[in-house]
């Protein structure tokens, strides 16, 4: 039988508990209407919040699910210009299920090796380092790929090794979001290209997604400061819907 690749669904646990919790608030939202007076005001804000804060995200996880699973957002569709440099060395942080390294090893035009490192928190995201190896193998890519654990705060590689470092949907999770990027300016060689794939919060489309989660998020010039203030140059911001890419060169 043909083994088939399993990228999974990022926050399959933080849905689970967002459909029952969102399914109580509706419960309680819709008993609101056979009550009446103080109760029933009082039934009515509870669900509403409920619905607001529970339900309303994980739909939208369901949405985001569905749309990386058909891979709309993803670097490699999107930054094409490092599919063909010649025999580059990629790092791909926070490489999870391998959804982005995988792809960039498939598609690479003159050859190049990806390395792909993940904290792999298997509780919250469901990835694990024996997923993405056996994803790789799948794919057929296990021979130009190497994942290992490790974390962006501190990057097990050498200095100058790597000439394009891709973060994805990872940044936003990471509080010392300066040491992660002096991090991975330690491991970029000089001209290195670090890419960073985000959704950005002034955007219709996020706030739908995400409901009042969107505050997790962060506005295109707080990227765009942000490397600019951590020695980056030539920082540009494109735009793709609700996703953002920060594109910056050492
Ligand atoms: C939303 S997933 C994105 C996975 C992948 N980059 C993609 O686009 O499909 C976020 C990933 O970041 C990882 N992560 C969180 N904190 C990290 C850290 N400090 N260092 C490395 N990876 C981290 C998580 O384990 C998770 O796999």
């Amino acid at each position: 039988m043909n083994e088939k690749v399993n990228y999974g669904w990022y926050h399959k646990n933080i849905m689970i508990f967002g459909l029952i919790f969102g399914s109580i608030a509706l419960l309680i939202f819709i008993y609101s209407f056979i009550l009446s007076g103080f109760l029933r005001i009082i039934f009515s804000i509870f669900g509403i919040l409920g619905l607001m804060v529970f339900l309303w995200p994980t739909l939208g996880l369901f949405a985001i699910n569905i749309r990386t699973d058909n891979n709309r957002s993803h670097p490699t569709v999107n930054c094409k210009e490092i599919l063909e440099l010649k025999n580059p060395k990629i790092l791909d942080i926070g490489c999870g299920s391998g959804r982005c390294a995988i792809q960039f090893a498939k598609n690479l035009k003159n050859g190049g090796q990806i390395f792909g490192i993940d904290i792999f928190n298997n509780a919250i995201s469901g990835n694990s380092l024996e997923k993405v190896r056996t994803n790789a193998r799948i794919e057929n890519v296990s021979s130009n790929t190497t994942f290992k654990y490790g974390s962006i705060t501190e990057i097990p590689f050498e200095n100058h090794s790597f000439d394009v470092v891709n973060v994805s949907y990872v940044i936003h999770e990471i509080p010392d979001k300066e040491k992660a990027l002096s991090e991975i300016y330690r491991v970029l060689k000089p001209n290195g290209w670090l890419f960073i794939t985000e959704f950005h919060k002034r955007n219709l489309f996020t706030f739908i997604y995400n409901g009042l989660f969107t505050f997790r998020y962060k506005n295109p010039h707080f990227w765009v400061n942000l490397l600019t203030q951590n020695r980056f140059n030539d920082v540009i911001y494109a735009n793709s819907g609700p996703i953002g890419i920060v594109s910056a060169l050492k």
